[in-house]
């Protein structure tokens, strides 16, 4: 019999969020999915956590918008997205007939705009939960903003959580000096499931030029370069919470994926490895389920913070 990979991340919700295995990918690295879809069978997945979503479309920051790092990458692509009515004209249909539960990450200048696209996201078909971008670094307002301090975190928890009855996934900032009471603060205004983490603030310089090598200066970075700092967050966090703990930075590999399982996280997302390896996620689901047969693990609650103590 193979092993059960299965795992609920909204216990506490009337609608639940099933996934059949731990995997997902990461908000602003897998489009809408639909991109995917033709490179490899992304029903398979977990989750899929859509582009971060706006009321209204945007165009993102100026160019240029990535640049590359030692062992990682810079980006300042702002919220770029078409907008939570397209999306769901757009995309949530296709989303109705598929398998994998699509999540959207949804964002916003005001507390009243995350409400907003949440109210909107409610009942929509092939729409499985939200999750709340308080993370983002590289936009003027919004965002990281709220995500520093756990009263402003918790204020758009409470203002989402008011306005869907859709599972609640809350995206935390590393950019922060208190995470752990930032995770309590929202769990506790109603967050169903905490994520992390989003990008570290970085940037770089252009030297010929003598000027910042990325058009909006600060930027996030995220891939390798990230994970040992990320890895602490998740063991630090979900020491913290007793809801579910999602871990996310410089996934690359199945061995990365386990490290965070077995330092508390329930499931994982692949973000910028994605980039480089457009299956890279489902190269890390194969390596878990290998992992697990190799182990003689039947269940993936088995090892869920088997390294803490
Ligand atoms: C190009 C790019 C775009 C991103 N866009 C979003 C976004 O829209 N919303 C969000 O919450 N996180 C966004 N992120 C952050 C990722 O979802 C993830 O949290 C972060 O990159 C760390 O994981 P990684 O090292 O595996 O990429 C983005 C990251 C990258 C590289």
């Amino acid at each position: 019999m193979s092993a059960d990979l299965s795992v609920q991340l909204a216990p506490g919700n009337k609608r639940g969020l099933l996934l059949s295995n731990p995997v997902m990918t990461a908000s602003g690295t897998f489009g809408y999915g639909t991109e995917y879809a033709e490179v490899f069978d992304i029903q398979r997945l977990g989750a899929i956590i859509c582009k971060g979503t706006t009321c209204e479309p945007r165009e993102g920051n100026p160019q240029p918008r990535l640049f590359e790092t030692a062992s990682g990458l810079l980006n300042s692509i702002g919220w770029q997205n078409i907008g939570v009515k397209a999306l769901i004209k757009e995309k949530a249909p296709a989303w109705a007939g598929w398998r994998v539960p699509v999540i959207v990450n949804i964002a916003g200048d005001t507390v009243a705009d995350y409400a907003r696209v949440a109210e909107e996201l409610d009942g929509v078909d092939g729409v499985s939960g939200v999750e709340v971008n308080i993370s983002c670094p590289n936009v003027r307002v919004g965002g990281a903003a709220f995500g520093v301090e756990p009263d402003s975190a918790a204020e758009v928890t409470t203002a989402v959580r008011a306005a869907t009855s859709l599972p609640v996934i809350v995206k935390l900032t590393p950019n922060t000096s208190d995470i752990a009471g930032v995770a309590a603060a929202v769990v506790k205004a109603g967050a169903d499931a905490v994520s992390l983490i989003n990008t570290l603030k970085g940037t770089a310089i252009d030297i010929r030029k003598r000027s910042p090598a990325i058009g909006n200066i600060i930027c996030g970075l995220s891939g390798p370069a990230i994970k040992p700092v990320a890895l602490a967050m998740v063991y630090e966090v979900a020491g913290a919470v007793s809801v579910p703990v999602i871990g996310c930075g410089g996934i690359a590999t199945a061995e990365d994926a386990l490290e965070f399982i077995m330092a508390g996280a329930s499931a994982v997302q692949v973000g910028t490895a994605t980039f480089a390896n457009p299956r890279a996620s489902l190269d890390v689901l194969e390596g878990i389920e290998q992992f697990m047969e190799a182990e003689g693990i039947k269940s993936l609650k088995e090892i869920i913070g088997a390294a803490r103590g």
